[in-house]
Formats: C-alpha cells, structure tokens, sequence
C-alpha cells in the first residue's frame, strides 16, 4: 500500500506535502517523492528511504510552488529504488502522477507506448498513468478527457493523482481509497484524512469510479463517461490528537497503552445497530467469518466464542483462502467480514466473492469510511480512533469487545460481560509493564519463541506470535496446546522458551500438563497465567477473571508489549517493520 496526496491551494505546498506523508508514512515508507509546479515549470524531488531521511537528504520541503503532489510507496512492481519511487513524470515534465494500486495491464500498455516513442524512466507499473495521460492529453486537448481515457485503459486497482503543468490537479479511484479534504485555504486529494485532517477535518470520500479535477478553487467530480457525480462533504469524526504520538517514543506503545480506553470506546454502540447486525446474524443459515493477520485471529476466536454462548455454528476463514472456500454460498449465508482498515485487498475480495452470490455480509471494522463498511449490510465501528503503528493492537481487542457484544447479546447474556471488571483488568496489566519489560531483555537474543494456549487462548497465541515476528523479526510460532505430543515437542530443549497461555480457566489442568512436559524436556517455561505456579521460570501475572471468554483480551497485552520491548531492544522501529505496510491493498 502506498499513500498519495495531492495539494492545491494559498499556502506553499512542499511544506504542507512532507508533512502529509509522514502522517501517512505507515501506509509504505520504503521511498517517498513531491512534485510542485512553480511558475509552468514542474520540479520533482524523489529518493529511497524514509521521509524525513529523503527529506533531509533532497530537502523536499522548500520546493517552491503553491501546487504539488507526493508518494509514500510500498513497492510492488520494480524493486526499491530512486527511479521506481514517485511521482512519475511524462511529457517533458509536463504531467507527474503518484499512484497506489496495482495496474495489472501494465504490460500491454507499456508495449503500446513504446512503440510510439514514450520512453520509461522507471520498472513501475504506475509510469503508464503518467505516459497515458500525456498521450491522451495531446490528443484531445483536454485534461478532463485525458483522465477519463486513461481510466478506461486501466485494469486493476488504483488512485491517482496528478498534477498538469497548467496548474491542475486531477485525480481518480477504482478499488483504492481517494479523498478530497476540503479546507478553507485549499484543496487535498489524498488516500486517508490523515493527510489532510491537521488542516481540515471536512471530506469528500469518493467512490470507485470517480475522476476529479481541482481547479481554480472547485472540485469537479464526474465518472467514467464524464458525467457529473454529487459527493456530500462530510465531516471526519477522527481528531488531530489522536494521530500523535504525544509523550510516547512510539505509535505502537501510544496504542497499546489506549486499550484501556479503546475498549471502552469499543463498548459503545448504537443498540439499534447492535440489534439490526444481530437480528441478520440469527437469521442466517451459515455463518461464514472472513479477516486477515490479526483480524483472522479475531475471526478464531468469534467462531469459538459464537459456538459456545450464542450457539450460532461459525466458520473462519482466512480471506486469502476463501476464493477456494467460499463458492457455494446462497441468500442463507451471512459472511461477517473483520478488518481495521477496511482496505484489505483479500478481505474485499472475499466480500465481492459471497456478494455476487447474493450474501448479506456484515462487518466489524475501524475505519467506518472504508470500502468494507460501503460494501456491507450492516457494520459495528470498532471506534479505535486511527491505528498508526503498522503491528494491531488495540483494533484487536476492540474487535474483541464487539465479538462478546454480539455473543453476549445472542446468548441473554451468557457470556457475562462484566465490562466494569474487564476494564479494571486491562488498566491492571498496562499499569505494570516492568515485568514484561525485564523478560524482553532476557530474551531478546534468542531467535526462536513458542506459545502455546488451546481453546480461546490458541488464537492469542497465533496473535502474539505474529507480533513477535512482525516487531522483533524473531521467529515465533502459536502452538494449540493439544497438538504438543503430536510433534512440537520434539523441539523441546535446553533454550527453548515456551510461553504459556494459562489462565485458571476450562483449559487450565490440561495446558499445566503440557508445561511439566515441556520443562522436563529442559526448556524454559512462561507462564502468563492469574496464578504463580512452580513449573514456570518466568511469571507475568494477569488478573483473574470470572467469564474465562474475557481472558484474552487480558492477556494478549503482555504478548503485545514483549513485541514491542523485544524490538525496541534490538533497536528496530517497531512502528515501522521492514517489508510490511498498515494495510494491504494488494493480492
Ligand atoms: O486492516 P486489516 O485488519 O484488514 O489488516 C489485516 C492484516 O493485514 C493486519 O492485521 C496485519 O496482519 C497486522 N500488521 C498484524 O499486526
């Protein structure tokens, strides 16, 4: 995923554009790039690395001009390079354009243009655009029909924006995000509102399709055959508070540390939204639970948690399966779909997937704009406010909440959701992270962690693993606690550490088993448990619980913190791990 941002307006724009990026680094942040246009003539700062590393090497930010666009990429086609990174200039830097997508018919289009003498300064597919609309432009003299064209040759995933060297600033959407924030000194065009909300928190979110032009202090919003499209301006719930990192050293501990509010933000819904997802929910014949990263580890415990209270027989699946799971769905089924962003290309597709067969889908996600939201029958906001840090934390025992919610609400309060106490839990374990900190230093050499848990505790140790090897790029393996004797054992040995989930709960006397075993076989033991038991080398304590459902939003918090100390102790950015970006939106 990458992120662009376009700017017009009274103000100079390279300023305003650098600092949009970095906002918006999470998206992508292996090169970064402006384009402004001073006086006819188009300047084109770009290079690998960061921004503030590009920015301080090419000092992109005292460009001069009052219009511009910039990227932050993630780089799919073409590896990561000066020349790869955007914007892309066509036409004798007549027409720059930033991109994020993927143009799958690059190819062809590529031969086409070279065969009429465009010649390529990058291996992007996102060069095309650029070329495309210079072409189109010189043949109709119009930059309205010059996008529209060029959008019509596009296959795949894209938004675009460009900027024309008469002073225009165009852009497009299909099956990427693109949003116009419209502010009292100009316009932005940009892939989130954390592009723009420190200058305005008012927004018109465009829908696939949609091709717009700024110019001359208007927005024109028209579709592929040029017609014009109404888009209502709305006004962005999120504030500028909640996407700094304050006293905090990182997004990632900002947003762990929020748990103790983002739970309870999560609690609050509409009791008519809560009953209208509900009432399809219990309708529905087949339940089927779509997500991806840690939003499937969410799915795993639904399905669980569904099962046992709400007694609604539940199937998760991760979404980049289930174009080979999910192809005889009918009017009956019901497909709950869970994302942060909303934007995860292989959750979309799978929603698409079960649409097209006349599915009703209902989702729990963050960003309430998102296309996942647009695409639903019925969604529950997770209101997490913005998650920065590329790892999920908080999102996830948002989504949590809202899953025992549901289940609770279903099975008349079965499941006891004792939302005072859990609240008093979490603030608990995030008021002492001493103890996770100190096991962090002990094991921040060792290149292999296990976790075990089984039942409800499984998923979370699927999820701690994940952040292990997302933050601190140590290898980490979830392990259901049952399957031990069926092979993870024969790992056992002096040096291997072994975390385990083991809350006094159902599953406590058989996982206390698996921890005799291990230690037996010379391994070290942790224990994450709400009693101290002398099996364990290590002990983080967590507070004992009556609803035993309840446990793991308790204790995938010191999972989540050893990831993060583990990182910070190896002296990786954890907001920023290597290779990955906050969402993808690619396949
Ligand atoms: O935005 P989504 O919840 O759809 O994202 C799904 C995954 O890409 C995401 O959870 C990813 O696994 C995280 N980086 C994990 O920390």
């Amino acid at each position: 995923m990458c992120s662009i941002i376009g700017y017009k307006g009274k103000d100079f724009a390279a300023p305003i554009l650098v600092n949009s990026l970095k906002r918006m680094e999470y998206r992508g942040y292996d090169s970064v790039g402006v384009a402004t246009l001073d006086e006819g003539k188009l300047l084109v700062r770009k290079g690998t690395g960061k921004v503030a590393e590009v920015n301080n090497k090419l000092d992109m930010s005292h460009m001069s001009g009052h219009i511009g666009i910039g990227h932050t990429r993630w780089a799919t086609h073409g590896g990561v390079t000066d020349k790869n990174a955007h914007p892309h200039a066509a036409g004798d830097n007549k027409i720059a354009v930033v991109h994020n997508g993927i143009i799958e018919n690059y190819k062809e289009l590529k031969a086409e243009l070279i065969k009429e003498g465009y010649i390529f300064a990058s291996e992007t597919d996102s060069e095309v655009i650029a070329h495309l609309l210079h072409r189109y432009y010189i043949e109709t003299e119009s930059i309205k029909q010059s996008l529209i064209k060029t959008c019509k040759r596009l296959q795949g995933a894209y938004a675009f924006v460009a900027v024309f060297q008469d002073g225009t600033i165009g852009g497009a959407r299909y099956e990427e995000p693109l949003i116009i924030g419209v502010a009292k000194e100009g316009y932005f065009v940009s892939s989130d509102v954390l592009g723009f909300l420190e200058h305005t928190d008012k927004a018109i979110f465009l829908d696939n399709g949609d091709i717009t032009i700024v110019d001359n202090d208007k927005v024109e919003i028209f579709d592929f055959e040029g017609n014009p499209v109404n888009r209502p301006i709305t006004q962005v719930a999120w504030e500028l508070g909640d996407i700094d990192k304050g006293k905090y050293a990182h997004h990632t501990l900002k947003e762990i540390d929020e748990q103790k509010l983002s739970i309870i933000r999560a609690y609050n819904q509409e009791e008519e939204k809560i009953d209208e997802f509900c009432k399809i929910l219990s309708a529905a014949k087949n339940v089927y639970i779509v997500g991806s990263g840690t939003s499937y580890h969410s799915a795993l415990v639904a399905k669980h948690v569904l099962g046992r209270y709400a007694k609604i027989r539940v199937e998760a699946i991760m979404s980049s399966e289930s174009k080979y799971i999910l192809s005889s769905l009918d009017k009956d089924s019901v497909v709950i779909a869970i994302s942060q962003s909303g934007e995860t290309a292989d959750v979309l597709d799978s929603v698409r997937l079960a649409k097209n067969q006349g599915t009703k889908i209902l989702s729990i996600v963050n960003v309430t704009t998102s296309s996942l939201a647009r695409m639903s029958d019925s969604f529950l906001g997770t209101n997490s406010g913005p998650e920065i840090g590329v790892a999920a934390t908080k999102s996830f025992t948002a989504q949590l909440i809202i899953i025992y919610s549901i289940a609770d609400k279903l099975s008349e309060g079965k499941l006891g959701l004792d939302k005072e106490k859990l609240i008093h839990a979490v603030d608990r374990m995030l008021s002492n992270k001493s103890t996770v900190e100190r096991l962090a230093q002990e094991l921040k050499n060792h290149k292999d962690l296990y976790i075990l848990g089984r039942f409800l505790h499984y998923p979370i140790a699927l999820e701690g693993a994940l952040k292990v090897k997302e933050l601190a790029y140590v290898h980490a393996e979830g392990i259901a606690a049952g399957e031990l004797k069926h092979g993870p054992l024969a790992l056992m040995e002096k040096n291997t550490v072994v975390m385990i989930l083991n809350p006094h709960d159902s599953t406590f006397n058989d996982t206390i088993s698996n921890a005799h075993e291990i230690k037996a076989r010379g391994a070290t033991v942790v224990g994450i448990s709400d009693s101290k038991e002398d099996v364990y080398d290590y002990w983080i304590p967590i507070p004992a619980l009556s609803e035993e459902a309840l446990y793991p939003i308790v204790e995938v918090i010191p999972l989540q913190l050893l990831a993060y100390y583990l990182a910070v102790g190896k002296n990786v950015d954890p907001d920023y791990p290597r290779n990955l970006a906050k969402s993808v939106t690619v396949r």
